[in-house]
């Protein structure tokens, strides 16, 4: 009997079903979309997305010559300049002098550094957690905490990719991962790092939950 075989994109998604479903319990992020949480505790959810992707976008820079992270280095996905827009609006002019890392961010800064540099799995897992994350359920956030905290025009920018439509990147994304020729145990360990790059965004979105309860 013809049996379809299964792609790197299913097994990702089976792979991550449960830390997926855990990751949207998050009561911090249930905070923000219905606007039960004060404003400054979504400008520090920005403050540390500044951090991780700062991590990342290096790492994207360092591997931007790997045979197969190159396929994964999305420059309409940069988010620093959204970013630094966003912080800029919440934390005004000197807002680098005003924001720090958790532990927790710092883990996964240091994670990433580790993992996703010289590692072309553990690039594209860090990549993918966070970028087809911020196209799927992060339009949703965005729309919601724009809505929740009257935000216009400014202050936003993070969610918002110029020039991409998320559902189509999205589906090309799976396409390109679906094309990689990585062995067996060359993807268990891409999944392995999805997994630890899950389980770092869940316990940074703990530690938030605990500063603003
Ligand atoms: C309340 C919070 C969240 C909601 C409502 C949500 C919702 C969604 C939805 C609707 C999808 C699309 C699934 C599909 O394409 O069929 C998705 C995909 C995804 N989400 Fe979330 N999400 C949330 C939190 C997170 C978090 C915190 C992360 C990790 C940083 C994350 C990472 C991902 C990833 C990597 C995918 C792509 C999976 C794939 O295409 O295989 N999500 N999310």
């Amino acid at each position: 009997m013809f049996m379809r075989a299964e792609t790197l994109s299913s097994r990702l998604r089976e792979h991550t079903r449960d830390e997926h479903a855990a990751a949207r319990r998050s009561s911090f992020i249930e905070g923000l979309a219905s606007g039960r949480l004060p404003f400054a505790a979504y400008a520090e959810l920005a403050a540390q997305h500044w951090f991780i992707y700062e991590s990342l976008e290096l790492a994207a820079s360092a591997m931007s010559t790997d045979p197969v992270a190159r396929h994964f280095v999305f420059p309409e996905l940069f988010r620093i300049p959204a970013l630094e827009a966003d912080l800029r609006y919440l934390y005004g002019a000197r807002w680098q002098s005003r924001v720090t890392a958790l532990p927790s961010t710092s883990t996964y800064c240091t994670r990433i550094r580790y993992a996703a540099v010289d590692q072309d799995t553990g690039y594209v897992a860090h990549h993918c957690t966070r970028y087809l994350g911020d196209l799927a359920g992060g339009q949703w956030l965005g729309r919601a905490i724009v809505a929740a905290y009257g935000l216009r025009r400014q202050g936003y920018r993070f969610f918002v990719f110029e020039g991409v439509d998320p559902p189509l990147f999205r589906a090309r994304y799976r396409d390109r991962l679906n094309a990689v020729r990585w062995t067996r145990p060359e993807q268990d360990a891409f999944l392995a790092e999805v997994s630890a790059a899950f389980r770092l965004n869940i316990d940074m979105l703990a530690e938030l939950g605990e500063h603003w309860t």
